[in-house]
């Protein structure tokens, strides 16, 4: 996990498409396959929740489907996913996504101002992780007192979905968890149907009198696949950022002497220690690609940080070089119909963090190298940075 770039490397030349017993499924490791995956979502459906389910004992899927609307966008497929993804442009329009920098500033500010004095802090507890939630809170105008609570259920969704080994007691506390986490943010809906504010859930909500059989639980798993899709993965390209950039103090001395640069810089990042691990995908029929036979049903594994260090798109793969002329052709926010909705917000949380940690912190050092958690999103168990307190 610290490291996984020799053995992807060595996939990639060797058996670059092949199928792995330990988890099940056909690893994907060049970029061109990934590419040609991500593009053919006919052929590579989405629907892999259904695994999820199908493990989970009868008692809790029972409890769990005659509860809870399915979540929205990631694991649906046209015409679903078409009907979802539109319910979400007004919300994510870029000038709506822009207007929201002062308000991330004001964030990033107050959490910078929270450890300055101390000389020295570990970022993930400080900054990486809180940052984010935060936002999505501001943005979608939940209650901030309300993100324990919050952060636990939408916990107990994703155990369910990561297939974690549970008794069946477990599994039936995670399905309450996910009700009740629709049944309070669904209430919310209605509060803003009857009292609307500027928020991205009033922004929703105007969409239940736009769309026949809409209801406010459909709504509320839109927020909460929100909730899940943009935390973890921001809080990871934030973490990346600092380390890459604090690994070689040239790097991070660079940005603080030319902050224009940190846009390129990020996109980089999103190359070269890529957030997300791997995306799933099922074969809807019996496919060829890259030398092998995938039988319908199967299940895939696209490994995105291994396309991004493909050097047959990216000429010396292992470089960091924010000056590469293909910087955009990453593949750390997908391709094709399911590409990162949230990538712009994503973009500016990390553009203003990078801004303001390289003006507050221009002197800032690595107390000692990170150690990542495991799982698809790539976490660092800890970020330790010291600096000179003024
Ligand atoms: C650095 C941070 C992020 C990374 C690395 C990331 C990565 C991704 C990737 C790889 C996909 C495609 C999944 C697939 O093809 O199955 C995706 C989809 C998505 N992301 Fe992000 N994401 C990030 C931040 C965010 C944020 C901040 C939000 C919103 C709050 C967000 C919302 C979404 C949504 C709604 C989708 C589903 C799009 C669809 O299925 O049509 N993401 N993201």
């Amino acid at each position: 996990m610290d490291n996984p770039h020799p053995i992807l490397n060595q996939a990639r030349h060797e058996q670059p498409l092949f199928f792995s017993e330990a988890i099940q499924a056909w690893v994907v490791t060049r970029y061109e396959d990934i590419y040609a995956i991500f593009q053919d979502p006919k052929r590579f459906s989405s629907n892999v929740d259904a695994q999820a389910r199908a493990a989970l004992h009868p008692e809790a899927r029972a409890m769990l489907e005659a509860g809870c609307r399915k979540l929205p966008l990631l694991f649906e497929d046209p015409p679903d996913h078409t009907r979802s993804r539109n319910i979400l442009t007004r919300l994510f329009a870029r000038d709506a996504i822009a207007s929201m920098e002062p308000r991330i500033r004001e964030l990033v500010e107050r959490l910078v101002a929270g450890f300055l004095a101390q000389g020295e802090a570990d970022l993930v507890q400080h900054f990486t992780y809180p940052l984010p939630i935060q936002v999505i809170f501001m943005w979608m105008g939940l209650p901030m007192e309300k993100m324990d609570d919050i952060r636990r259920w939408s916990n107990e969704l994703m155990r369910l979905l990561s297939l974690t080994p549970m008794t069946l007691e477990e599994q039936k506390a995670c399905v309450s968890g996910v009700l009740a986490m629709q049944d309070y943010v669904a209430g919310l809906v209605r509060e803003r149907v009857e009292q609307p504010r500027e928020d991205g859930m009033t922004l929703l909500a105007q969409r239940l009198r736009e769309e026949a059989g809409l209801s406010a639980e459909d709504l509320a798993m839109v927020v909460v696949m929100l909730i899940a899709a943009g935390h973890d993965t921001t809080t990871s390209l934030l973490g990346m950022a600092v380390r890459v950039l604090l690994e070689q103090p040239e790097r991070w001395r660079q940005v603080c002497e030319a902050p224009h640069l940190i846009p390129q810089v990020i996109e980089e990042v999103m190359r070269y220690d890529t957030p997300i691990l791997g995306t799933s995908r099922v074969a809807a029929e019996t496919v060829a690609l890259g030398g092998v036979t995938i039988p319908a049903g199967a299940r895939l594994l696209l490994l995105q940080p291994s396309g991004n260090r493909d050097a047959q798109r990216f000429p010396e793969p292992d470089r960091f070089d924010p000056s590469r002329t293909n910087l955009g052709q990453h593949l750390g926010f997908g391709k094709g119909i399911h590409v990162c909705l949230g990538a712009g917000l994503a973009r500016l949380q990390a553009r203003v963090a990078l801004e303001e940690l390289t003006r507050r912190l221009p002197n800032a050092r690595l107390v000692e190298l990170p150690h990542h958690v495991p799982g698809v999103v790539r976490h660092h168990a800890s970020l330790r940075v010291a600096w000179d307190a003024a």
